[in-house]
């Protein structure tokens, strides 16, 4: 089991919980409102020390905190990963006006990094179809909450990225207000000291989104297919916002275009800085004018096509479910191959699926060493099933076992 015990204090409408996961398998029953996506949400910030929703943190701290002498909204769990035994903790505390947040590993105040990836998890949520037909923002965000749980390496590298690129867009938005003309030596320098860093940072993560996505994609055409019951043939793009290399310029655009479907092909991250540096010095006027920067993997997107039809435009709600669904389904394969299936959160997916895709999902839980699965109807589950689970009823915010 990954996770063993949970432990929330004020964290939305639970205003007190423990409780322990002795079965791979748990199934948590509720009505409407009652703190089912609550839990797991709870769960999933422990895993990614963030709430799954990046608006404001402090909404997750429960209405009722204010009555207590130190109001705090705190998540705890015991966690078991690569034969250790971790007690991860994240606390949300009340400073004047604002909540802030502390991350500690086996009771010691760590960085909000060094928590990410100790208990990996996969969120499916209903309003997962948004991956498919929502904005790329929401794309993005999938894209960095999986690679920060799988590579360290990409979680530092995106904190650097996002600390320089606010830093450049001050700059530019400062040199915008002047009007400075970007050509002018003083100018070109503050600039280039910001693109040198940018590059560099913003390369790694084109790299690792480039390789995960390479990886992802076959596997989530397979589980598409599987989901449409072989009618369909799921690919999925990844669309950088510049030319990383391996294509020529018109062959970027194409694919871009969906005219095109490259071959796969690896990218060398000194390559893949000096496009991107390229980009920005051809640039640098445009980016002075709109006084923000414009290229980047802050621009990245990705693109689900259906038989060759992009689905945000095309797909029909079925097939955009199915797709965001096959895409996490891969998720978990991917996670699996690279050493830590990972902990799988369901939150009430079965209500939306017909039998046979509820199958293909239900496969995936054997495939992973633990589950946690809520729904409104215990009849969305088998018999044969519930005798597997350890089931729980849910009712404002107390959980209670039915055993
Ligand atoms: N910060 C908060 N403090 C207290 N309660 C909150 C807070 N944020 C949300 N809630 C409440 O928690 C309740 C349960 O929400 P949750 O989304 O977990 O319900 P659910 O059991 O998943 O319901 P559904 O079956 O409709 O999805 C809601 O009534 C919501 O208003
Ligand atoms: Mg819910």
């Amino acid at each position: 089991m990954l996770l063993s015990r949970l432990t929330l204090h004020q964290f939305r409408n639970y205003q007190h919980l423990e409780l322990s996961f002795d079965t791979p398998l748990t199934l948590l029953q509720g009505q409407n409102a009652q703190g089912k996506t609550n839990l797991l949400e709870a769960i999933f910030m422990l895993a990614t020390s963030k709430a799954v929703h990046a608006g404001q943190e402090r909404e997750i701290v429960g209405w009722r905190a204010d009555e207590e002498p130190i109001p705090y909204c705190r998540i705890a769990g015991g966690v078991h990963q690569d034969g250790r035994q971790l007690e991860l903790e994240v606390l949300l505390t009340q400073r004047g006006d604002v909540y802030t947040k502390q991350v500690k590993i086996n009771g010691t105040a760590r960085r909000a990094l060094d928590l990410v990836g100790l208990l990996r998890a996969v969120l499916f949520l209903p309003a997962d179809i948004q991956l498919v037909d929502g904005g790329p923002g929401e794309r993005r965000h999938y894209l960095d909450v999986a690679l920060c749980q799988l590579d360290r390496g990409y979680c530092r590298a995106l904190a650097a990225f996002q600390q320089v690129l606010q830093q450049r867009n001050s700059l530019l938005k400062r040199l915008r207000e002047q009007a400075a003309n970007p050509a002018a030596p003083a100018v070109d320098a503050q600039l280039a000291f910001w693109d040198e860093k940018l590059a560099q940072h913003g390369a790694a993560i084109v790299v690792r989104r480039q390789a995960f996505l390479q990886e992802l994609a076959p596997l989530a055409a397979e589980r598409h297919r599987e989901l449409s019951g072989q009618r369909e043939a799921l690919s999925l793009h990844y669309l950088p916002s510049f030319n990383p290399g391996g294509l020529s310029d018109a062959e970027f655009e194409r694919a871009r275009d969906g005219l095109w479907l490259p071959p796969p092909c690896a990218l060398d991250p000194a390559g893949v800085n000096a496009a991107y540096l390229r980009k920005l010095a051809s640039r640098r006027s445009r980016e002075v004018a709109a006084g923000v920067t414009l290229y980047g993997p802050q621009r990245d997107d990705l693109r689900f096509e259906a038989n060759g039809r992009d689905l945000r435009t095309y797909g029909s709600r079925g097939q955009q479910r199915s797709a965001a669904l096959a895409l996490k389904l891969a998720e978990v394969q991917v996670m699996a191959a690279a050493g830590s299936a990972p902990l799988l959160l369901l939150d009430d997916v079965m209500s939306e699926l017909d039998a046979a895709r509820r199958s293909t999902l239900l496969a995936v839980l054997d495939d992973v060493p633990q589950a946690i699965l809520t729904t409104t109807d215990w009849e969305d589950f088998s018999p044969t099933f519930r005798a597997r689970a350890h089931c729980f009823h849910v009712a404002s915010g107390i959980v209670t076992s039915t055993r």
